[in-house]
């Protein structure tokens, strides 16, 4: 126990770059809260290298060699027990073959890679890599200090959770020997809730539950919609300014409504766009100058009350009231998405990014066990 805390306390110590002193400090503190330990003290994920410039089809292959293969499979049976109807499933294994052809790319080859190397099903990886777009609560925030930064952090939230800690990755996608963006996935899915352009900008989404219904979402699908989380991916990798980005966000056909959450590199580049399928319900930027120096997003539309079994939006804002613009710093926004209930027993990860200091990105599973 002792010896476990030292290691962890001079590991703290280190990410946030302070001194001896401080972690000696730290080390009392984690011995102080005895049992609580593995709830309060976060881990990094693994990070890996994608290369762009391989096949779709191979590009996934050398980090799917750091996992074992048969624990794979399971979290793959797992994930489609608990969220995909059985006849979703029978349905899905009878149609794939036909709407493959329309599935964007290169998702859908990644994905075929992926299924290739573990032996499992193109259903199943199709269904895995769809099953998430109606499932995570979460809070998002973007914010501006009062030198003009921006700063973007998220919980994810997701019930079941055990298994997908474990397979949390940073991902950085590499394109001519450069990171073209940055992104936090679970190994097998090949999109992205989470994610940054380098001097360019931010995104996270956050789940709208408007009663997703898998029908709906396959025959959108079929239509040529794309699926939320590669939304975001496409944006990382196309857009070229935070402007494109908001514009791509708002206007691209999605299969399930969503919050979409930007931010920039310059003053007021911060946004939360409520997303139907269809197009934008709501832009709701920064504000500074009349004093919104911080948008709150979890799982509500912002301009309606949210509900009180699930009030994550209330200690959020009060939290940043007390932080105050000008002590707000990726530090305090980690902070921030570390105020109970804001953080919670579902929450898998927390990142927290600035697009203008793309090195300072930073994640870091919750609730280890
Ligand atoms: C792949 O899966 C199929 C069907 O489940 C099975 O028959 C085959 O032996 C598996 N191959 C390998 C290499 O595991
Ligand atoms: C990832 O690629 C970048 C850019 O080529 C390189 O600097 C870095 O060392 C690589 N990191 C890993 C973990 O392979
Ligand atoms: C946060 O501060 C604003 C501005 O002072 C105030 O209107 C709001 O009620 C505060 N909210 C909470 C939850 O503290
Ligand atoms: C969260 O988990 C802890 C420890 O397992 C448990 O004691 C607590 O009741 C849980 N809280 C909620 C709100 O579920």
């Amino acid at each position: 126990m002792a010896s476990e805390a030292l290691a962890i306390g001079t590991g703290a110590a280190r990410a946030t770059g302070h001194g001896a002193q401080p972690a000696l400090a730290l080390l009392l503190l984690l011995l102080l809260l005895g049992p609580w330990l593995p709830a309060v003290v976060p881990r990094a994920p693994p990070l890996f290298n994608i290369s762009l410039d391989a096949a779709p089809e191979q590009r996934w292959v050398p980090m799917l060699q750091h996992y074992d293969p048969d624990f794979l499979r399971a979290t793959v049976a797992q994930v489609i027990g608990d969220r995909v109807p059985q006849w979703v499933f029978k349905m899905i294994e009878e149609v794939v073959s036909k709407v493959e052809s329309f599935l964007p790319q290169p998702f859908t080859d990644e994905i075929h890679g992926m299924c290739n190397f573990l032996n499992v099903s193109l259903a199943e990886g199709i269904l895995v890599n769809l099953a998430y777009e109606a499932s995570a609560f979460c809070t998002s925030i973007v914010a501006q200090d009062s030198q003009g930064h921006i700063y973007h952090g998220r919980n994810l939230d997701y019930p079941f959770g055990n298994a997908l800690r474990k397979v949390t990755v940073d991902v950085q996608f590499i394109k001519n020997g450069q990171i073209a963006f940055t992104g936090t996935t679970f190994v097998g899915y090949v999109g992205l809730w989470t994610g940054q352009s380098p001097h360019k900008f931010t995104i996270s989404g956050d789940e709208r539950d408007k009663g997703s219904w898998w029908e709906n979402m396959i025959a959108a699908l079929s239509l040529g919609h794309s699926p939320i989380s590669w939304l975001i991916r496409r944006t990382l990798s196309e857009s070229e300014s935070f402007e494109a980005a908001v514009y791509a966000l708002a206007k691209t056909p999605l299969i399930a409504d969503v919050y979409y959450i930007v931010g920039g590199t310059s003053p007021r580049e911060g946004v939360v766009i409520t997303r139907d399928r269809g197009g934008p319900a709501d832009i709701w930027p920064l504000d500074p100058l009349n004093g919104a120096w911080f948008r709150v997003e979890t799982n509500y539309d912002h301009w309606k009350p949210v509900p009180k079994r699930d009030d994550r939006r209330t200690p959020a804002i009060k939290a940043l009231n007390e932080t105050g613009q000008a002590h707000i710093s990726l530090e305090a926004l980690f902070q921030v998405l570390s105020v109970f209930p804001v953080y919670n027993n579902y929450t898998i990860y927390t990142t927290v990014m600035s697009a203008a200091e793309p090195d300072r990105y930073m994640t870091r599973i919750r609730n280890p066990s």
